[in-house]
């Protein structure tokens, strides 16, 4: 199948590109030192790859995630990087088949409903600047002697600086995450264990203190990450149907249902963004650009934001020269 024939709004994966970003990373952090997102894809499939490319353990943000990689058989190392006290997620967690399961905590309460639930292995998960999740610096040795006490092994800690991820400014950038790991590097000494994870996409070139780096959007990549002019090309996008033109504008089928919107509109080459609402995008001519394109044309739209986008959809389709070579289930969608 083309993927011109592919019925639309379509997923579509360039696959020399993401090749290359697989290629590009695992050079950067081969092996162990990558621990892949699959909160980015949620795509068995895809963390397949990854894993073929070296890196078997992950990171997930949902226990869905965990479950689910471990039942595709890929559950040598996950990490729930993300706390969460609801008990019978934490116990499917603890007895998802063949797996090696580590929960992120950060508080008496999530240390507590871990070992209730039977898990075995944890990471203090320590707030260095995104007030998000995390305890203080200051906290970590004590809830690392809690979880000891109540029998779980204690693997090390994990500091996740994702407000540092769009700093344009590398100098100031590698400033800053170096401060956030001097933060994790004291909560490590009172931690102890051999894992220090932490980093994404847009700080993967700043750790060599970190024994891994979690990225996940390097894979595909979104126009926002784009900006950084990392070496990872942009390799997912959406291909939709023009369904009505006028004069003015042109609109086609690729509306917020099929994009995560929270960074922004998508783009579209040749062509400027006007809006989008939840089944269409509205699209105008560039002073210098092209015509519009007819109704029953096909477009390209680039999402802004990977991570969301993909888990509006169910299918994936793997992209060579214009043919379908593969499509992939989502399959991690939900929690
Ligand atoms: C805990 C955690 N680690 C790592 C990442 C890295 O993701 P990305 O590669 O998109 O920067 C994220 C993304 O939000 C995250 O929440």
């Amino acid at each position: 199948v083309h993927e011109l024939d592919l019925p639309t709004p379509a997923l579509v994966i360039d696959a020399a590109r993401f090749e290359a970003n697989l290629a590009t990373m695992a050079d950067a952090h081969p092996g162990p030192r990558l621990r892949p997102h699959v909160k980015a894809h949620k795509c068995t499939a895809l963390a397949r790859e990854q894993a073929h490319r070296g890196h078997r353990g992950f990171t997930c943000a949902t226990p869905l995630e965990v479950v689910g990689m471990a039942r595709a058989g890929l559950g040598v190392d996950l990490l729930l990087a993300n706390e969460t006290v609801d008990p019978d997620r934490l116990r499917a967690m603890a007895e998802a088949p063949d797996a090696i399961v580590t929960v992120a905590v950060d508080s008496d309460a999530t240390v507590e409903a871990a070992a209730a639930a039977g898990i075995r292995h944890v990471l203090i998960d320590v707030d260095i600047g995104l007030p998000r999740c995390g305890c203080r610096v200051d906290d970590a040795g004590r809830l690392a002697d809690l979880a000891r006490a109540k029998g779980m092994d204690v693997r090390g800690v994990m500091g996740y600086e994702g407000h540092l991820m769009m700093v344009l400014d590398r100098v100031e950038q590698r400033a800053k995450v170096a401060a956030c790991v001097d933060k994790l590097m004291v909560a490590h000494a009172a931690v102890g264990g051999p894992v220090i994870s932490g980093g994404g996409t847009g700080t993967y070139d700043l750790h060599d203190r970190l024994t891994e780096v979690q990225a996940g959007s390097y894979a595909l990549m979104d126009t926002h990450y784009a900006k950084l002019g990392l070496p990872f090309g942009q390799a997912l996008s959406i291909l939709g149907t023009v369904i009505s033109s006028s004069a003015d504008w042109a609109v086609a089928d690729v509306g917020l249902k099929s994009l995560g919107m929270d960074h922004g509109n998508p783009s579209m080459e040749g062509y400027a963004v006007r809006f989008c609402s939840d089944e269409h995008v509205t699209f105008t001519r560039l002073d210098d650009g092209a015509a519009l394109p007819k109704v029953g044309d096909r477009v390209r739209v680039w999402p802004a934001h990977v991570d969301p986008t993909m888990a509006l959809h169910e299918r994936a389709h793997l992209v060579r020269d214009g043919d379908v070579i593969e499509t992939w289930a989502i399959d991690l969608r939900g929690w």
